[in-house]
């Protein structure tokens, strides 16, 4: 313990604290805290060696993250069809989670390269695998600025309403016909909102839905799924909205404005996907963030965790160091959702590191999902755990 305030507790003074939740961060809590997560806090020893608990925990196969859920409880990872081809990475996906979502393979232009022509190959693999492992499924996602085939962008930009509308309306048919025994929960639209959007609502006008339909695109696309199918659960998915600084109170700006005009007008819209990206450098917003999903709350919409990973790259000290403090970071953001209402879902975006979108973009990203290389718990593991212990 003198070792780890030595080495590793000034680096924690130095961080910035902007409200009674950052103030948890202090270096007493924060020892506690890893010691909570069964973390061995011999820091500076680095994250081979291990207090004699842990080794011998170490020794032990984990259970499974699924074991510990009861019924109403999900955790969850992101998953590309191809990933399944490494088998011990698809065993761990098997032991950890109850629900899967298709990283990509239910975006536009996998599902509909071309105009018409569907290919569901890559989702009907995975649900396969879903089935075969009794896990859920959540769907990701209909409407979004990016990810669009040439053909769709060219109509965005360049065809009528209607026909934009009838682009869309196919889409949504086949899409979810074809994916209806299981998954019946979507991402309706996702990333709505910029920071840096020159509108008072903060809506992202650059893209090419808004640009083709205007702002009432997202209430469009919401409706035409309720139509389709009304047994649906819609989310609005969206990111970045835990900062205390000027980007985050933009974004839970734009993000309340939308959802308070959804509700206005009769939308159906069922649940908040807060990503989770979690930029660990970044201040949490502490009473602003949880007095923003209080109000999100109060409009009857609920709160899932839909794509949480870790960006460590900012943080200073050594690797055991930067993975202990994001583990108790990403502790303190879902432990302010949990003080608001009870977070029965948590998803990663993937569950090792190898899989990971950051790893894909640069291999010397510091482990940013539960997982290391060889599928051993992280301390992120553990914090998702306690998480999910903590709030039954
Ligand atoms: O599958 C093709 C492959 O055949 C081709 O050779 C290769 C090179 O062009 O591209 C491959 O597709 C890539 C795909 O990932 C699968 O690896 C796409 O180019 C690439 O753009 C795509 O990136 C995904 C990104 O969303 C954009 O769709 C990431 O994997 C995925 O993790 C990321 O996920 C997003 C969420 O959907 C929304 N929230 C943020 C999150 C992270 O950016």
């Amino acid at each position: 313990m003198a070792n780890f305030s030595a080495n590793y507790g000034n680096k924690i003074t130095k961080m910035r604290f902007y409200s009674p939740y950052e103030r948890w961060l202090t270096r007493r809590a924060l020892l506690q805290a890893l010691a909570l997560l069964g973390v061995s806090t011999a820091l500076p020893l680095g994250l081979g060696a291990c207090s004699p608990a842990r080794q011998l925990s170490r020794a032990r196969e984990p259970e499974g993250l699924r074991s510990l859920l009861n019924t109403r409880q999900y955790f969850g990872v992101a998953v590309d069809a191809r990933h399944l081809a490494d088998t011990p990475y698809a065993a761990a996906i098997a032991k950890h989670a109850n629900i899967l979502v298709p990283e990509n393979d239910l975006k536009w232009r996998v599902i509909q390269p071309q105009a018409g022509a569907f290919n569901f190959s890559a989702y009907q693999k995975l649900a396969a695998f879903a089935q075969e492992n009794n896990q859920s499924m959540r769907g990701h996602t209909l409407v979004w600025h990016t990810g669009l085939p040439k053909w769709a962008e060219k109509i965005l930009l360049h065809g009528g309403k209607a026909e934009v509308r009838s682009m869309l309306h196919a889409h949504l048919q086949e899409t979810l016909q074809q994916t209806a025994t299981l998954v019946h929960d979507w991402d309706v639209v996702n990333e709505a909102v910029s920071p840096h959007s020159r509108r008072k609502d903060f809506l992202r006008a650059n893209s090419p839905w808004f640009k083709a339909l205007g702002p009432d695109y997202i209430t469009e696309a919401f409706s035409a799924v309720h139509s389709l199918n009304p047994t649906l659960t819609l989310t609005y998915n969206d990111y970045s909205m835990e900062y205390a600084d000027a980007a985050g109170i933009r974004r839970r700006s734009g993000v309340l404005q939308l959802l308070q005009r959804l509700k206005q007008q009769g939308v159906p819209i069922h649940q908040l996907g807060l990503q989770s990206h979690l930029q660990c450098h970044r201040p949490l917003a502490g009473k602003a963030f949880t007095d923003f999903l209080r109000t999100v709350q109060q409009l009857g919409i609920k709160i899932i965790v839909t794509e949480l990973d870790l960006n460590l790259a900012k943080l200073s000290g050594t690797d055991s160091e930067r993975l202990n403090l994001g583990a108790h970071y990403a502790a303190t953001y879902l432990k302010m959702i949990a003080e608001v209402q009870l977070l029965d879902t948590i998803i990663c975006w993937g569950l090792s590191t190898p899989y990971s979108f950051m790893t894909k973009k640069d291999r010397s990203t510091l482990h940013p999902l539960p997982l290391d290389n060889n599928l051993a718990p992280l301390p992120l593991w553990h914090a998702v755990r306690s998480t999910f212990i903590e709030s039954v």
